[in-house]
């Protein structure tokens, strides 16, 4: 059986179109390592005693489970060591995380989401892990908070691995987005998926309906429309998913199309959306607009944001282009 397009060989004759250098190469092939990892880990699964609460909180006041403090150190150790960093940032570690002086510094900043789902890992349901790639700015040597600081337009590179039935990797450079599949028995990403696109329509849409009491007024009047279906405005019924990984959710709408929307909501008003914006939403966000689709906040273009803090939060609302075009319309109306 010949083997395909390894996702090394695919990046490497991808930066030789654009006359790019191997480090970005291998920032990237230790990620992957990383990934291969934790899909490991998630796979062998109670075998290894892996399931289950660590005991802790991240900065968040999450409670972080096992594999969320093995999947952080994870893709600490397999992308410290290379030379091609200069610092790297989590959903579980409250600060930056500087190179350790025993190895060389490079250009880059790695942004990540170790596990992402992992309310998921204990029913065995789909999770995944969610990375950023940055420039670090020119002159900086020990990055600090403030250089991870840059709006998601900024992303060199976004991808996700998915672990689900199959192990997935799919990511964007700015130039597409292609998908991966993990051959476990040669231990490869194989090219599986080339140039995803979303389709520009749905029937799909996906949302944590037990908030609906706190969402705004054109969200709540967009999905009433959708739950109305064929005998309300839309005239079509909407089918409906939930996941709870976002990196799940996202995969689905690259496949076969669909609309997904943490939107703001007045749950608690000191949180600006559920989602975190440099490791989960820019990311996805470059991902999706990247496949032909969108994302907006419904107010704004997420990837424009000016980030002011890394672990903040902000609302998501992306997928296929129709139907978010038409929920941020009803924000403009709505005012
Ligand atoms: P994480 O496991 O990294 O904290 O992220 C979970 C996120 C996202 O993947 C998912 O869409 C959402 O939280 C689920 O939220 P609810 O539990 O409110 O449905
Ligand atoms: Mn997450
Ligand atoms: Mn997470």
């Amino acid at each position: 059986m010949p083997i395909g397009q390894t996702i090394t060989q695919f990046i490497i004759e991808e930066q030789r179109k654009i006359g790019a250098s191997g480090d970005f190469t291998s920032v990237l092939n230790d990620t992957f390592t990383a990934c291969k990892s934790i899909s490991a880990a998630v796979n062998k699964g109670a075998l290894v005693g892996v399931l289950g609460s660590a005991g802790s909180e991240n900065v968040q006041g999450e409670t972080q489970k096992k594999l969320d403090v093995i999947s952080n150190d994870m893709m600490i150790k397999a992308n410290e060591w290379g030379g091609h960093l200069a610092g790297m940032a989590s959903e579980e570690m409250e600060e930056v995380y500087p190179i350790p002086e025993r190895y060389p510094r490079g250009k880059y900043l790695l942004v990540f989401d170790p596990l992402d789902g992992s309310s998921n890992i204990d029913v065995n349901i789909s999770v995944g892990t969610i990375f950023s790639v940055l420039r670090c700015p020119e002159g900086v040597d020990r990055p600090t908070e403030k250089d991870f600081l840059q709006p998601g337009t900024r992303q060199v590179c976004a991808g996700y691995a998915l672990y689900g039935p199959s192990t997935m990797m799919v990511m964007t450079t700015g130039q597409g987005v292609n998908g991966f599949t993990l051959d476990q028995s040669v231990g490869e990403f194989i090219l599986t998926h080339p140039n995803m696109q979303i389709p520009p329509k749905t029937r799909e849409f996906a949302i944590n309906a037990s908030n609906s009491r706190f969402w705004e007024a054109p969200v709540k009047r967009y999905i009433d429309e959708l739950l109305a279906g064929a005998d309300g405005p839309r005239g079509e019924n909407f089918n409906m998913r939930w996941v709870a990984s976002m990196v799940a959710e996202v995969h689905r709408i690259l496949t076969r199309g669909g609309i997904f929307m943490y939107p703001k909501d007045n749950k608690d008003p000191s949180k600006e959306g559920r989602l975190r914006l440099m490791y989960e939403a820019n990311p996805m966000s470059f991902i999706v607009e990247q496949a032909g689709g969108l994302s907006s906040t419904g107010r704004e273009r997420i990837m424009e944001i000016q980030p002011r803090e890394l672990h903040q939060r902000v609302p998501v609302i992306l997928g296929s282009r129709e139907e978010v075009e038409r929920l941020v319309h009803y924000h403009q109306e709505a005012g």
